[in-house]
C-alpha cells in the first residue's frame, strides 16, 4: 500500500492512502492528518490494516513516539480502528474525543483513558497550533460525530463531509459539491438527521480557508460557500424524504 505524505498547510501533513479495491472502479481514498506542534496530534487513527504503512509514513516526518494526541471524527474503523496500536507505539499519546464518544465507546475501548472534549474545547498543541473540537452529532453519521478546526491556519478537518470516490489531486479549488452529491446518492452514508443542514451551516461560520477531506482532496476554494451549498443539499434531501409523495 502506498501512503503519500503532503504538507497541506503550515505544519499540517496529509497521509493519503488510495485503495482501488474499495468502491471500484473509481476506488476510494483515506486521509489522516498530522498536526505538528510541541504536542503533535493525529486526526484519524486509520484502519488497523493501514497501521504499518501509516506508522512508516509518520516516521518520515517525526519519531512516532512523539505523538501526544490521537483524535478522530467518530467511532468507526477507518476513523479509529488502529487507535490502540498508536497508543502502544507512542507511550505519551492520549486519545481525545467528544463527550458522547468517550462515554459510549472510548472509556471501554481505548487502552488509555481519553481526554474528554466539550463542544468548542481547544487543545493547545504549542508552537501556535490550536485545535478546536466541534460537535456535529449524527452529521454525517455517528452520535459521537465531530470535526476539528486548526485556528492558526483556518483548516477545517471535516471528516466524512464531502466524501467522494476516486484518487483525487492533493488539493484544488474546483468543484467538491458535485462529487459529494454523487457519492451520497450512491452510498447513502449520512443519517439525514433533521439538524444536518443547520450543523453544516454552523461550520461555515468558522470561515475556514481550506477543507481537509478524509475521503477526497484538500479544498482551497471558497469553503464557506461550499459548506452552505452542502447544507442546502442535505436540507433538500431531508425535505424530500419527508414529502408524502416520496414513499
Ligand atoms: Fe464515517
Ligand atoms: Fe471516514
Amino acid at each position: 500500500m502506498d501512503t503519500r505524505v503532503t504538507e497541506i498547510a503550515d505544519g499540517i501533513f496529509r497521509l493519503s492512502t488510495f485503495v482501488p479495491d474499495i468502491a471500484p472502479p473509481a476506488g476510494f481514498t483515506f486521509n489522516q492528518f498530522l498536526i505538528l506542534g510541541d504536542e503533535a496530534l493525529m486526526f484519524h487513527a486509520g484502519f488497523r490494516s493501514f497501521f504499518p504503512d501509516n506508522r512508516d509514513a509518520i516516521s518520515r516526518i517525526m519519531p512516532v513516539e512523539r505523538l501526544r494526541w490521537i483524535a478522530f471524527g467518530h467511532f468507526e474503523a477507518d476513523e479509529c480502528g488502529s487507535m490502540n496500536e498508536w497508543l502502544a507505539a507512542a507511550p505519551h499519546a492520549v486519545p481525545a474525543h467528544g463527550e458522547i464518544g468517550c462515554r459510549v465507546s472510548l472509556r471501554d475501548f481505548a487502552d488509555r483513558s481519553p481526554r474528554v472534549l466539550a463542544d468548542g474545547d481547544v487543545i493547545d498543541l504549542g508552537a501556535g497550533k490550536r485545535l478546536r473540537f466541534v460537535d456535529t452529532p449524527h452529521t454525517p453519521h455517528g452520535w459521537d460525530a465531530g470535526v476539528v478546526f486548526e485556528e492558526s491556519t483556518a483548516t477545517l478537518m471535516c471528516g466524512d463531509l464531502f466524501t467522494q470516490f476516486g484518487e483525487t489531486p492533493m488539493s484544488h479549488d474546483g468543484d467538491i459539491l458535485g462529487p459529494a452529491i454523487a457519492a451520497e446518492d450512491a452510498l447513502q452514508y449520512s443519517c439525514l438527521s433533521p439538524n444536518m443542514g443547520k450543523t453544516i451551516r454552523g461550520l461555515s461560520a468558522l470561515a475556514p480557508q481550506r477543507l481537509a477531506l478524509m475521503h477526497g482532496p484538500t479544498f482551497t476554494g471558497d469553503a464557506t460557500s461550499a459548506l452552505q451549498a452542502l447544507a442546502d443539499d442535505y436540507d433538500r434531501r431531508i425535505l424530500s424524504a419527508l414529502s408524502p409523495s416520496s414513499g
